[in-house]
């Protein structure tokens, strides 16, 4: 079995989704000992913004970052994502990552009677931070994009971990983060064995 683990906080050490996104890996690893675990911190290691200039692969190092970032992508059956909500959305560095594993062809196509995902039977768990709280709210551009995203790709399992309204005060934040850690799924429920 394979997870692949992505960070996308730009907060570092002091970070609510990189510490959610931690805990939730780790559950994994301690569920499944034997689960093989990839790693990537968006912040640390972007990808470039998608122009032109990457959809003609004019730049081999970065072709190549794309081509092994898909490659991960299709070989994960769990992926645990740390996703901030920045400007009611996400961190730019997450849609560059989102924006090379949504490949026509690859993880979805088009067919007379409307997008097909290519990319069903994975997990995706969404380790989700909020300054302030925005569940249900028009607000949200952040996990229902999130849920959208990964449903066009044909994964309907994502789950999200939710530590919001942490900017309210210190004890909002703690309180928010105690409950997230709670609320972590138990590491079941995959559709496709490994
Ligand atoms: C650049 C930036 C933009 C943010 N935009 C929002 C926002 O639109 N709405 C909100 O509720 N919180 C916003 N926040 C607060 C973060 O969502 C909050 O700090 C959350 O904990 C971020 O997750 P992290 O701690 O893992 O970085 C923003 C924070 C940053 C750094």
């Amino acid at each position: 079995m394979k997870l692949l683990h992505i960070d996308s906080s730009a907060l570092g050490a002091n970070s609510v989704t990189r510490e959610l996104s931690a805990a939730i890996a780790g559950r994994w690893r301690e569920s499944f000992p034997d689960i093989q675990i990839e790693y990537r911190d968006l912040d640390a290691n972007p990808l470039p913004h998608l122009t032109g200039g990457s959809l003609a692969q004019a730049d081999a190092t970065e072709a190549a970052d794309a081509a092994r970032t898909l490659e991960q992508f299709l070989a994960a059956d769990v992926i645990v994502i740390g996703a901030p909500m920045y400007n009611f959305s996400i961190p730019s560095t997450l849609k560059a990552w989102i924006d090379r594993i949504a490949i026509a062809g690859k993880t979805f196509r088009y067919t007379e009677t409307g997008p097909v995902g290519l990319a069903g039977g994975k997990k995706v768990i969404v380790a989700s931070g909020r300054g302030g709280i925005h569940s249900g709210a028009p607000s949200d551009f952040q996990e229902p994009y999130l849920s959208q995203v990964f449903g066009f790709l044909g994964i309907d399992d994502v789950e999200f971990v939710r530590a919001e309204g942490v900017a309210y005060s210190p004890q909002h934040r703690s309180e928010a983060l105690a409950a997230a850690h709670r609320a972590i799924p138990a590491p079941v429920g995959l559709r496709k064995a490994a």
